[in-house]
C-alpha cells in the first residue's frame, strides 16, 4: 500500500505529517511522491491566510478525479482547514472520504480502515482535552541530524487577526517527562539538534499544575548528552521571561538564534492586534537579549496592511527593521480570517496598498540581510554539517550556531552531524561560503 502526503503551513504541520507517515508505516504503507499510484492521499492543510486555505480546493480538484480509475483510493484532509470546515468540507467536495481535525491525528489509521469497509465519508473534528497525536514519536530518518519535538499545542492568546486558537484549540503542554524521554531516544539515534515546537513555547507549563516552566525545560534538555544544539519556535514577546533571556546566556547548547514575531512597529496597530506589548517593550527585550548574548541572530514575522494601518504606522514597522536588524523576516499581507475579531474592523487597506507596503518592507530587509551576511566574512564558526550541498561536487552544507547557511568543501569522510570549524570567506544572497580550518 502507498501513501501520498501533501503538507501546507507551519513547522507544526510538517511535524504532524512526519507522524502520519510513521503511523501508516506501522500499517504497511510506503510513502510515494506519485499521487496516481497512491492507495491513500492525505492533505495536511493551513488556514492562517486565505491563500493557503484556497490551495486545498485546487488540490482536491486534482485528486478526487483519480478515483475514477482507482475506486479503492481513500482521500483524507486534515490540519487547520479541516478543523475549520468540518463536515461542510465533505458536502462541498463530493468524493472526499475523511476530514480529521487537529486533535484527531492519532486515529487517522482507524478512520481509513473504517472508510475502506463502509465506503461512507466521515468527519471528526472535536477538540480533546489532550490533542491526539502529541505522544506519537516517529523514528528519525537514518541520515537525519535534526528533529522537531512538539512540546505544546494550541494557543490562548487570541491575537485579533489570527485563526490559530480557533483551529488548534486551547493551549496544552505535554508532560516534560515525555518530552525528555523522546529527546533522549532521538539523541541515541544520532540526532544532534532538536527544535522544540509550539505556537507559544514561552508559556509552556503555565496551565498544568506542578509542571516546570519553559526555561526549566530548556535546562533539562540541555543535560541530555548527544544533543549539541537546541532551538525552539515560536516565542511570543509578551511572554518572554527574564529566565528565558538568562537561559540564552547560561546554556551553551542553546543556539544564539531566536524567532521573535513583532507583527508591526506602531503601538496603535499592536494594540488593535491585541499583542500585549509596545514597540518600546519589544526593543527593551531585544536589548536585554543582546546584552546576554551579543551575537544572537533574530528573525521575525511582519503583517502589513492591518485594518487602519496608516502610512505613518507602516513607517514605524520599517523603523523597527532598522533598529532591530533581523537576519531575516517573514512578511505577509494582512488576510481577513472569518470568525476572528479583526474580521469586523473598519478601515480596510486596499490590496494594492498592501502589496506596495510588502514590497517596500522586503526591499529594506533584503538590504539589511545582505549587510549582516557580508559582516560575517572573515569570522570563524562551528558549523553543524546538515548534508551534501545541492551543488554537489564535494561541497557540504551546514549551519552556524546563529542558524546561517554555510556551504564549504570538506574531505570525503565528512558526515552529516559533524561539527566543523569553518572560516567564512564570502557572502552570497541567502547564504555564506566557508573553508574548513584546521
Ligand atoms: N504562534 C506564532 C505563529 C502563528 S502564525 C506566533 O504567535 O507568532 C505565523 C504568522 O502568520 C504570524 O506570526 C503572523 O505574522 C502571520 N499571520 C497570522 N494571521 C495572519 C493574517 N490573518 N494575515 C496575515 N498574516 C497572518
Ligand atoms: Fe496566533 Fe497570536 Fe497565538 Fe501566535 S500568539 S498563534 S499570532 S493568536
Ligand atoms: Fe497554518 Fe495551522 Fe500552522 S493555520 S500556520 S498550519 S497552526
Amino acid at each position: 500500500m502507498k501513501i501520498f502526503l501533501e503538507t501546507y503551513g507551519c513547522q507544526m504541520n510538517v511535524s504532524d505529517s512526519g507522524k502520519i507517515v510513521y503511523l501508516f508505516a506501522g500499517q504497511g504503507y510506503q510513502p510515494t511522491t506519485d499521487s496516481k499510484t497512491a492507495d491513500l492521499i492525505v492533505i495536511n492543510t493551513c488556514s492562517v491566510r486565505e491563500k493557503p486555505e484556497l490551495k486545498i480546493f485546487s488540490a482536491l480538484g486534482r485528486y478526487i478525479p483519480l478515483k475514477r480509475k482507482r475506486p479503492e483510493l481513500v482521500i483524507a484532509v486534515g490540519g487547520c482547514v479541516a478543523q475549520q470546515w468540518g463536515d461542510k468540507l465533505i458536502k462541498r467536495c463530493p468524493g472526499l472520504d475523511i476530514v480529521f481535525g487537529t486533535h484527531q491525528l492519532d486515529i487517522l489509521p482507524d478512520l481509513v480502515s473504517q472508510v475502506r469497509q463502509s465506503r461512507k465519508a466521515v468527519a471528526l473534528t472535536d477538540f480533546q482535552e489532550r490533542p491526539g497525536g502529541m505522544e506519537v514519536m516517529p523514528a528519525p530518518a537514518a541520515e537525519a541530524v535534526n528533529a522537531m519535538v512538539t512540546i505544546m499545542q494550541g494557543c490562548d492568546n487570541f491575537c485579533s487577526y489570527c485563526i490559530v486558537p480557533y483551529v488548534r484549540g486551547r493551549e496544552y503542554s505535554r508532560p516534560h517527562a515525555a518530552i525528555l524521554e523522546e529527546i533522549r531516544r532521538l539523541a541515541q539515534l544520532g540526532i544532534k539538534e532538536v527544535m522544540l515546537l509550539g505556537q507559544n513555547v514561552n508559556s509552556y507549563g503555565r496551565k498544568e499544575k506542578g509542571e516546570i516552566n519553559f526555561a526549566e525545560l530548556l535546562a533539562k534538555v540541555h543535560e541530555i548528552s548527544g544533543i549539541e544544539r537546541i532551538r525552539f519556535t515560536t516565542s511570543h514577546p509578551q511572554d518572554m521571561s527574564e529566565a528565558l533571556i538568562f537561559a540564552f546566556a547560561e546554556l551553551p547548547k542553546l543556539s544564539p538564534y531566536l524567532h521573535l514575531p513583532l507583527q508591526a512597529g506602531s503601538d496603535a496597530v499592536l494594540a488593535r492586534m491585541g499583542r500585549g506589548y509596545t514597540a518600546a517593550d519589544y526593543l527593551e527585550k531585544v536589548r536585554r537579549l543582546r546584552r546576554a548574548v551579543p551575537e544572537i541572530a533574530l528573525t521575525t514575522d511582519i503583517i502589513v496592511g492591518f485594518p487602519g494601518e496608516s502610512e505613518a504606522d507602516f513607517q514605524e514597522t520599517l523603523a523597527m527593521l532598522e533598529k532591530v536588524r533581523y537576519d531575516q523576516i517573514y512578511s505577509f499581507k494582512y488576510s481577513i480570517r472569518p470568525g476572528t475579531r479583526a474580521a469586523g474592523f473598519a478601515d480596510i487597506i486596499a490590496d494594492e496598498e498592501k502589496r506596495e507596503r510588502l514590497a517596500r518592507c522586503q526591499a529594506l530587509q533584503d538590504k539589511i540581510s545582505q549587510e549582516i551576511l557580508a559582516a560575517q566574512v572573515g569570522r570563524r564558526a562551528k558549523v553543524l554539517v546538515t548534508g551534501a550541498s545541492k551543488r554537489g561536487a564535494g561541497e557540504w552544507s551546514g549551519r552556524t550556531p546563529e542558524n546561517r547557511i554555510v556551504n564549504f568543501r570538506a574531505s570525503e569522510d565528512t558526515r552529516s552531524g559533524d561539527l566543523l570549524p569553518v572560516k567564512i570567506v564570502a557572502a552570497l544572497k541567502h547564504s555564506l561560503k566557508g573553508e574548513v580550518v584546521g
